[in-house]
């Protein structure tokens, strides 16, 4: 990744601890690239931020809500204004809707749509012109198993917009090849970050039932990590991965073999 510019949109992390985006933000980082960090909370962003640099990288963060075109165009242009390029895309951002199709809202039908498929579609709008002028470029859309399979969670908007996704990754990997550009997704399983103690706890009687549940429900017993998917995601990025688009690539301990 040395010399390439890395755009994290979801580079901070919903608690203490390491989440998805924070980990691969930092990962980016480790392995050479200039990550610019964007997120909803800018402290959040910012801390990432710190790790990086303290760490001896080069880091800079900036506030954006993915649902918001001006915001993300805003990052773009500062990140362009910067580095003159961008090479890696990574779309983070995700979050959680509980209920089904008679309980859900249309409110929060929508904010789940918005924030988890309609995101890429705005992130990928603003930065794939850039990309064309390079002839290079790769996304990595963080989406979730739940898009291939329905488990033990009623969040059936989260499960509409992940598997969107998936499919929205592969189109525009299919039609942006000839430009150089790949397009991956990440689909993790159960993975312990700070997301599940806020978005997913609720769902379980007490925090240590929810533990429970969740390693049992993978084939090797536990929990994957923040940094499972951060390797996945660095790898698709990376040159290693030159011929690879329109992959979806769960990380999940084995857990869609298993009907479970
Ligand atoms: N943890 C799991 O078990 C699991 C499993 C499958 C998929 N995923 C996916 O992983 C991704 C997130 O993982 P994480 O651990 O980094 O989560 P996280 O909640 O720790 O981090 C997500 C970051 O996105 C930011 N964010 C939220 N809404 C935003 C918005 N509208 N605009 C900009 N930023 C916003 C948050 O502030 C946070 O810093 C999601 O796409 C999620 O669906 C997680």
């Amino acid at each position: 990744m040395k010399g390439k510019v890395v755009l994290v949109f979801g580079a901070g992390s919903s608690g203490p601890g390491w989440g998805n985006g924070k980990a691969a933000a930092v990962l980016y980082a480790r392995e050479g690239a200039a990550v610019v960090a964007a997120d909803i909370n800018l402290q959040a962003a910012e801390e990432t931020c710190e790790i990086i640099r303290r760490e001896g990288g080069v880091c800079e963060a900036y506030h954006a809500d993915v649902t918001s075109s001006e915001a993300i165009k805003a990052v773009v242009g500062k990140t362009d204004e910067l580095y003159r390029r961008i090479d890696v895309l990574h779309n983070n951002v995700g979050i959680t809707g509980m209920g089904d199709v008679t309980e859900v809202t249309e409110e929060s039908w929508r904010r789940v749509i918005d924030t988890n498929l309609t995101s890429v579609f705005l992130t990928c709008k603003h930065v794939i012109p850039t990309m064309q002028k390079q002839k290079q470029g790769a996304i990595v859309n963080i989406s979730s198993l739940a898009s291939i399979q329905i488990n033990q969670y009623p969040y059936l908007s989260y499960y509409a917009a992940k598997s969107g996704l998936n499919h929205f990754t592969r189109a525009i990997a299919a039609q942006y090849a000839p430009d150089g550009i790949r397009a991956n997704a990440v689909l993790p399983g159960v993975m312990n970050t700070p997301l599940i103690h806020k978005q997913i706890a609720g769902q379980h009687e007490d925090q240590a039932a929810m533990l429970r549940a969740r390693n049992a429900a993978s084939p090797m017993g536990h929990m994957g990590d923040a940094w499972d998917v951060a390797y996945a995601a660095l790898f698709l990025a990376s040159d290693e991965a030159k011929y690879i688009t329109g992959v979806c690539l769960p990380v999940d301990g084995g857990k869609s073999c298993v009907g479970r």
